[in-house]
């Protein structure tokens, strides 16, 4: 099938680095000649067909925004039958040869399915600050959440040390405790509470006794959302220490801000690897980046549950206090 015009969306959750993304999409197809529709809000753009076409201005500008200028959605009816029909019936009226779905595992589940069912080209480009993509090492946005998390975390610190005390804080995560670990590896924080590992309350009360007897005068715990409630956690601390503590939940400012050199680097690669994909007649894609090579890897595989191996920074981070 010759691909003369494409469409590309992001659904899901939104995260920095998915504008520049759509820039790369949109400026490499354009420069290998195809016609591309910019679709708005996820699959919803597609079942109601809010789509129009996209030239080289109307990605100007957008490189350094957090967000989407496509906006974004969750979107249930695309989970059913007739929500997936009208959607291919804007495919075909808007005569698409494929699409770019840029977006989290969500998305792209989505995106297997409606291949499955109509036959649409799909590639996605992971981008979630969640980094839950299997198959690959990053996803788009991961680095910028990490990195405005752990400014946060510095100012706590400050706060920490100074009135000597302990402090929970939640940060995002439904199922991946990678930006927690990360951030508290980073962070010099004294514990975490990933999803990817039972918590052990006692032991983390008995670290922080023990740490008071030492003379450790100020204690973060950086806990995954999708792993425990920060306020929870705080309380039991309280209850089993008899200590003071603190929670902060950070919340969706880890999902907003200027994308980091990295999340912008990778985005504007895989937007390329995209358009480079559909061009050579893949229908079931994902590009993504692994041992630093641009990979394309089958949908299929890419929404398979990722094995984030945190075997080795977690073990650090309760080494290193
Ligand atoms: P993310 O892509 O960030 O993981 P979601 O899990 O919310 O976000 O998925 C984004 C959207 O993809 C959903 O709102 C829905 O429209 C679509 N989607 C998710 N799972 C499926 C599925 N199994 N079948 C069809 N569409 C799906
Ligand atoms: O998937 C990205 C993510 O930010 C998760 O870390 C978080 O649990 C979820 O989205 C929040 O979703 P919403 O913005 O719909 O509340």
């Amino acid at each position: 099938m010759v691909i003369k015009k494409i469409g590309v969306l992001t659904a899901g959750g939104d995260a920095p680095g998915m504008n520049a993304a759509i820039r790369s999409v949109v400026r490499y197809a354009l420069h290998k000649k195809l016609e591309v529709m910019g679709v708005f809000r996820g699959w919803w753009g597609l079942i109601n067909e809010e789509l129009k076409p996209f030239d080289h201005r109307s990605v100007s500008g957008i490189i350094n925004l957090g967000g989407t200028i496509l906006k974004t959605a969750r979107c249930p009816e695309f989970k059913t039958e007739e929500g997936q029909q009208r959607a291919y019936h804007t495919v075909k009226k808007n005569a698409l040869d494929g699409l770019v779905v840029i977006g989290g595992d969500g998305s792209f589940r989505g995106a297997h399915q409606f291949y499955k069912k109509y036959n649409v080209p799909c590639v996605g480009i992971p981008a979630s600050i969640d980094n839950d993509i299997n198959g690959i090492d990053e996803t788009i946005g991961a680095d910028t959440a990490i990195n405005t998390a752990l400014v946060a975390i510095d100012n706590i610190r400050d706060t920490a040390t100074s009135m000597e005390r302990i402090f929970v804080v939640e940060v995002m995560g439904r199922n991946s405790g990678y930006i927690a670990l990360q951030v508290a590896l980073a962070g010099g924080c004294e514990d975490v509470i990933i999803p990817e590992r039972e918590l052990n309350l006692e032991s983390m009360c008995h670290g922080i006794v023990e740490g008071n007897i030492r003379g450790k005068i100020s204690w973060i715990v950086v806990a995954a959302e999708g792993a425990a409630k920060a306020e929870d956690i705080a309380k039991k601390i309280t209850e089993m220490t008899s200590l003071e503590t603190r929670t902060v939940v950070l919340g969706h400012i880890q999902r907003g801000g200027r994308p980091t050199a990295f999340s912008r680097a990778l985005a504007l690669s895989l937007g390329q690897a995209a358009v480079d994909c559909l061009l050579r007649g893949e229908q079931t894609k994902a590009v993504g980046i692994k041992d630093s090579k641009i990979i394309a890897i089958d949908l299929e595989t890419a929404i398979q549950k990722k094995d984030l191996r945190v075997e080795h920074f977690y073990n650090l981070v309760k080494v290193l206090i």
